[in-house]
């Protein structure tokens, strides 16, 4: 965050403190882009490149061009159809070409966005931090354990910013939700539970598969990179979260997300301990991965955190996370945060009514000499807030514009490779432990399985 929107963010902040937590009240977070754009001086321009123009890579290159001061130059896909449309979205000066290291070794750019299946994470941003570039790396960071020291490292030796996108970390809303559990609005926290449930094709990934995908148009082995060699497969191509060999199941794709936001807004650093389960219930077409998982996990600040994505949940497709403590529980769910609070008993009651009459009378007398009648009497009042981003508001923005003011003035990232690894690490284990049928170990302070 820049020092402006600091100034506004807390500003904001100060007001809604400043209401009491009876009642019920609405507050509209600050909204950070629009004073987010600093201008920047023509000779500080950011020229950027696309690297894995699909879904992702062109929604996320779509804002990140809005950010002032940034240039998009060359996009890199393996997928003729969208290095064309490339062109067409922003322009026939725009260099397209299949293979990254050409992107890479040009001296007009600084900086890349990777926006590839999770198998080439790894290997495309250290290698464009060897290039001198600064990287924006889509999560999960990592597709294997070992990615995430040589990302680290990388990013260490060349001293090239490296940022994972998971936009939630810089989003207002859960800035908001680690301000308010740190100033104790829950109490203290105990469990967390959160989910990502679906119900559709799209939801599945069952994502369309262009009329002229074929070995002509798509380029096969540099799309299966270090993948096990098989004949080209346009599912396996555009459809590629379905199988291992190329993206990390819904632990990878959506756990990530959960655990990102859990850790950004308590502060941890991850759990030691995991347990998942869950299966192919429904979309059995050939994947090989569960459509269904639940995972507990053990975290040493004294919670636990249970995540759940369930493909064929029956209704509306929903995200949410619910903290709660010892006083309350805080939501976030859509584009806000709600607080509901009851404030601890002042008093521990009484079950008397089966003892003598005598008995009751006497324990009566002793309760009311330790508890005096207050007024109001009867149960804390329950209170409800909510905190919600402005309209339209769009993280992705938020992380773009963190993103390039770091770029840009050398300062450490709102998402590094460790949190990014610790993220994705922990995310991992879920899969390990569906797969091994055990507990699994994990140490997040040096980030390391355990056996
Ligand atoms: N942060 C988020 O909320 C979020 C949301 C969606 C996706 N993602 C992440 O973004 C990434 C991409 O997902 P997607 O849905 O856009 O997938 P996609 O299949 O739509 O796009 C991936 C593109 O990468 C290209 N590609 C593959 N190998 C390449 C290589 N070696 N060089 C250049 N291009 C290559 C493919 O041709 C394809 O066009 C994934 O890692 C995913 O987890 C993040």
């Amino acid at each position: 965050m820049n020092n402006l929107n600091r100034r506004t963010f807390l500003k904001t902040v100060g007001l809604a403190t400043a209401e009491t937590l009876v009642g019920s009240n609405l507050h509209v977070l600050a909204e950070t882009q629009s004073e987010a754009a600093t201008p920047a001086a023509a000779n500080d321009h950011i020229q950027f490149a696309l690297i894995g123009a699909g879904i992702r890579g062109q929604g996320i290159t779509k804002v990140a061009v809005q950010v002032p001061g940034t240039k998009l130059v060359a996009v890199s896909d393996t997928y003729q159809g969208r290095r064309d449309h490339a062109k067409e979205l922003w322009g026939n000066d725009i260099f397209t070409t299949v293979d990254y290291k050409e992107i890479l070794a040009r001296k007009d750019i600084d900086a890349v966005v990777i926006a590839t299946p999770d198998h080439w994470h790894k290997q495309i941003a250290v290698d464009a931090m060897h290039a001198g570039k600064d990287v924006y790396c889509e999560k999960p960071m990592i597709h294997l354990y070992s990615d995430g020291p040589e990302m680290i490292d990388a990013a260490r030796s060349t001293n090239r910013i490296l940022q994972i996108g998971s936009q939630r970390v810089s989003n207002v809303v859960y800035i908001k939700a680690k301000e308010l559990l740190a100033a104790g609005a829950i109490g203290q926290l105990n469990m967390v539970t959160a989910w990502w449930d679906r119900n559709s094709a799209i939801g599945a990934w069952d994502y369309t598969v262009p009329l002229d995908a074929s070995t002509e148009t798509c380029d096969w082995p540099q799309f299966l990179g270090t993948a096990p060699r098989i004949p080209f497969n346009a599912e396996q191509f555009f459809q590629w979260r379905k199988w291992k060999a190329y993206g990390s199941g819904v632990a990878g794709d959506l756990f990530v997300h959960l655990f990102s936001g859990t850790h950004f807004v308590t502060g941890v650093h991850g759990p030691t301990r995991a347990m998942a389960t869950g299966g192919l219930r429904y979309w059995k077409d050939g994947r090989n991965v569960p459509d269904v998982m639940v995972a507990l996990f053990d975290y040493p600040e004294g919670f636990n955190l249970s995540l759940r994505v369930n493909f064929v949940n029956g209704g509306a497709e929903s995200e949410g996370l619910i903290f709660t403590g010892s006083e309350g529980t805080m939501e976030i769910t859509g584009n806000g945060v709600n607080v509901s609070r009851v404030p601890r008993e002042t008093e521990p009651g009484y079950t008397i009514d089966t003892f003598t009459v005598a008995m009751q009378k006497q324990i009566l007398e002793q309760y009311r000499q330790k508890y005096p009648v207050t007024h109001p009497t009867g149960p804390p009042l329950m209170s409800f807030e909510r905190y919600a981003a402005p309209k339209n508001y769009d993280d992705v923005y938020s992380h773009f514009n963190n993103f390039f003011n770091s770029v840009r003035n050398r300062q450490p990232v709102i998402e590094d490779a460790v949190f990014g690894y610790r993220a994705a690490g922990a995310a991992l284990l879920s899969n390990r432990s569906y797969y091994s049928g055990k507990i699994e170990h994990w140490d997040p302070e040096t980030m390391k399985l355990v056996s």
